[in-house]
Formats: structure tokens, C-alpha cells, sequence
């Protein structure tokens, strides 16, 4: 009786152990299903054991079957932050490697074009390239494509720039010669044509400039000429105080307006490159030494102060000392209209800052405001306050005029200035010829 009992009970444990080792099996290798478990009850010893190891095996295998999966799942949704992480061995350990090298290929992939992309589209820097090490196939094509793009679009816009800077900076012999393709091409010969035109207009102005300047010139001649026998006793006729006064205005006018017409065509022709230098070594000391006189009269006129410096008496410069007289006068003059009579002071000086001889004329008289300070070198007809250079006259051409004559004689200028302390106009020429 006894063994009939533990016969029928070994069978029926027999029977559950079969059928749930079979279950989990068939849930797993046949529909896929993970994460089953046997339950056989009552068994001990190897039957325990069997059934303990086909759970543990399916315990294993579905940990590493999840977590490979939840991996795919994130990298396919664009996650590109999680990785394999389970112990395994063997071929699911190459699984493993395989899957978390593709991770890291993705994410150098990605950032990689990603900042690419923002660089051109967002920052506008041009020519990045996509680094990405060890990728093949598709993915060494894209990254290629990626670079490629970005050299196609930074090539013809850094053919552009450095084109139309060199345009903006007066040189139109330029020509947009990079192969481009589509919309490009439009662009290009819309630029070339840009300069070709510009050319144009630079020539025409150029000679329309000169035929102004010398017609209205040519009429001036008579009428100073005019104006001088008018005012030379005896040569017309006497004239009363009145009339002297008035053929004097005009005689000043026109002297006014003769200078006008000189200045507008000494800039233009210095802005062409046209002007003329005859440099050569001269003393600097004998030099500077003739500038008061030749604003004495203008000095004692508003009894104001003019001195010279000491200056080395071996010291030489080089320049066109005709062109180095007119700076000196304009900055002087500009010194002179813009300092208080009696107060005003005016100081000269030169010195050798070893590879030139740096001038300076330093006056305390208005002061140029911060905000102007940019515009009166490269403004023409720029002026400060127009109700100040009303009284001053003079056109806001000068230190246009001294700028050109300073740079194409091979030196440089700036200044300082603060407003009702003064203005230190600083300059250099070169010391020889090189
Ligand atoms: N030493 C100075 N002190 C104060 N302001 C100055 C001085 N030099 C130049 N400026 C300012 O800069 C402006 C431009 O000077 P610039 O010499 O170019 O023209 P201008 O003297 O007005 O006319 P011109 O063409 O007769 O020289 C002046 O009108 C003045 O406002
Ligand atoms: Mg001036």
C-alpha cells in the first residue's frame, strides 16, 4: 500500500516536474515568452536541483534578453544614453561589446554631426568637420556627406567674403573664381558684375570729380584777379571804406571757396591713390624749426601761445616735406580755431620711437567729444557742433586730407582728446627709406 502511495506520488511528481520544465521551455524557445518559472512542489534532491537550474537558467537569460532589448528599444526611440551592463560570457558577451560599441559609434556619430549642424546653421561658423573614428558602411558615408556639405557651403561664402572685403576696402580687382554650382552661380556672376560696375561708377566719379573741381576753378581766376585790381590802389580807381570792405569779402570768398575746391580734390585724388610723394631724408630740427613763424600773424591775432620742443638736432626723417607742411598746417590751424585767445596754448613735438619719428601737436583748447572721436578722420565734411564751426569756417576735410597724406607717406595717426582739456594730435613718418 505504502509503495502503491509513493509510486503514484513519484509519478504525479514526475508528471508536473515534465510538464512545467516543458512549459517554460516551449514559453521560451517557441512563443518567446520570458520570465517563467517551473513550480514543482514537493521534489528534493537532483529533481530540485533540475528544476532549480532550469530556473536559473531562465532567470539569466531573461535578465540579458530584457536589458538587450530595453537597450534597442531606447537606441531605436533616439536614446542614445543607456548600455549593457549584465555579466555574460561568450557569444552573448560578443552581443554585449557589439551592442554597446554601436552606442558609443551612435553618440560620437551624433554629437558630432549635430555640432557640425549647429556650427554652420546656427553660429554661422563655416568649414567644421564631423570626426568620428572606426564607423563604416552607411555610417562612414553620412559622416562624409555631413563633411562634404560643410566644405561645399564654407568654400564659395569664404570665396564670398574675402571678395567683398576686399571691395569694401577699395579693391575691385577682384573676381569670384570658385567653382560653385546651382544658386550659387547667380550669386557669383551677381558679384562679379557688382564690381565691374563699381569699376565703372570709381572711373566715372574720377573723371567727373576732375572736370568739376577744374571748372569751377577756372572761373575763380578772373575773379580774384578781378578782385585784387579792384583792391590795389590806383590800378581802377580809389574805392571809399565801404566798397574796400565789400571787394574784400569777395576776395576772401573766393579764396574760401578756392581752397574748398583744393581739399575735395586733394582727398579724392588721396583716396584714388594719386597723389604724388617726393620723399626724401630731411633734418628735423631745421624742419620744425620754420613752422611758428608761418603762424606767427594767426598766433598773435588771438594772443595765444605756439612752441617747439626740443628736438635732437641729428634726428632725420623721411618724407615729402611739401605734403609734411600741409599736416602740420592743418592740425595747427584745427589747434588754433579750436583754442580759447590769450589761454590758448599750442606745443609741437617730435621725437625718435625707434623705427619712426612720432610728431605730436598738443593744444588745451575744446577737446574733441568721445562720441565724435570715431567719425572726424573718416568722415568727410564731418564736423563737431556746426554752431561752433560756423565761427570756425573751414569744411571737415583736413584731417581727412592728413590722414591720407600720413598713411600713403608710410606713417600712422591717431590721437587723444577729452573734451574742454584739450587734443594731442600724434603721428609717425618713417626715419629712411625702406
Ligand atoms: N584740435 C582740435 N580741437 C578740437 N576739435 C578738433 C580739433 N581738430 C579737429 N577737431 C574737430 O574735428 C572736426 C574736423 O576737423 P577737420 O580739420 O577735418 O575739419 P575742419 O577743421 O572743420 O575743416 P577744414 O576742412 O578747413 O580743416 C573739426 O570741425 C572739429 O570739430
Ligand atoms: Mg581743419
Amino acid at each position: 500500500m505504502e509503495l502503491k502511495n509513493t509510486i503514484n506520488t513519484m509519478v504525479d511528481q514526475l508528471n508536473e516536474f515534465s510538464s512545467e520544465v516543458t512549459r517554460v521551455a516551449r514559453e521560451v524557445g517557441r512563443e518567446g515568452k520570458l520570465g517563467g518559472q517551473a513550480k514543482v512542489e514537493g521534489v528534493e534532491g537532483k529533481w530540485r536541483e533540475l528544476t532549480d537550474t532550469v530556473n536559473e537558467l531562465e532567470n539569466n537569460l531573461t535578465t540579458q534578453v530584457r536589458e538587450i532589448a530595453n537597450v534597442t528599444t531606447a537606441v531605436a526611440k533616439g536614446d542614445l544614453s543607456q548600455k549593457v551592463t549584465a555579466e555574460v560570457k561568450g557569444e552573448v558577451l560578443e552581443l554585449k561589446n557589439t551592442i554597446n560599441t554601436m552606442v558609443d559609434q551612435l553618440n560620437t556619430f551624433s554629437s558630432e554631426v549635430t555640432r557640425v549642424a549647429r556650427e554652420v546653421g546656427r553660429e554661422g561658423k563655416l568649414g567644421g568637420q564631423a570626426k568620428v573614428e572606426g564607423v563604416e558602411g552607411k555610417w562612414r558615408e553620412l559622416t562624409d556627406t555631413v563633411n562634404e556639405f560643410s566644405e561645399n557651403i564654407a568654400t564659395p561664402i569664404r570665396e564670398i567674403i574675402k571678395m567683398t572685403t576686399a571691395v569694401a576696402g577699395g579693391d575691385l580687382n577682384q573676381k569670384f573664381t570658385a567653382d560653385v554650382k546651382g544658386e550659387l552661380i547667380k550669386l557669383k556672376q551677381s558679384l562679379n558684375t557688382m564690381t565691374e560696375q563699381l569699376k565703372r561708377v570709381d572711373i566715372a566719379r574720377d573723371e567727373f570729380a576732375s572736370m568739376v573741381t577744374h571748372e569751377l576753378k577756372t572761373p575763380l581766376v578772373p575773379i580774384k584777379g578781378y578782385t585784387q585790381m579792384l583792391m590795389e590802389e590806383g590800378t581802377i580807381g580809389e574805392l571809399n571804406q565801404e566798397q574796400y570792405f565789400a571787394v574784400n569779402e569777395i576776395m576772401n570768398n573766393s579764396r574760401r571757396l578756392e581752397k574748398l575746391i583744393e581739399d575735395v580734390m586733394m582727398a579724392h585724388r588721396l583716396e584714388m591713390n594719386q597723389v604724388a610723394f617726393h620723399a626724401k631724408s630731411f633734418n628735423v630740427k631745421e624742419f620744425l624749426g620754420k613752422i611758428p613763424l608761418s603762424f606767427k600773424k594767426m598766433v598773435d591775432d588771438k594772443k595765444i601761445k605756439i612752441s617747439t620742443s626740443k628736438v635732437d638736432s641729428k634726428l632725420t626723417g623721411f618724407a615729402d616735406t611739401d605734403r609734411l607742411s600741409e599736416v602740420f598746417t592743418n592740425l595747427i590751424q584745427n589747434s588754433v580755431d579750436f583754442v580759447e585767445p590769450i589761454k590758448g596754448v599750442i606745443e609741437i613735438h617730435a621725437k625718435d620711437n625707434g623705427e619712426h619719428i612720432q610728431f605730436s601737436v598738443k593744444d588745451n583748447g575744446l577737446g574733441i567729444p568721445l562720441d565724435k572721436q570715431a567719425q572726424i578722420f573718416k568722415t568727410k565734411f564731418y564736423q563737431v557742433d556746426t554752431s561752433m564751426e560756423r565761427k570756425h569756417g573751414g569744411s571737415g576735410l583736413g584731417l581727412v586730407i592728413v590722414k591720407g597724406i600720413v598713411e600713403q607717406g608710410g606713417g600712422k595717426i591717431w590721437f587723444n582728446s577729452k573734451q574742454n582739456e584739450g587734443t594731442e594730435m600724434i603721428f609717425t613718418i618713417p626715419k629712411s627709406w625702406n
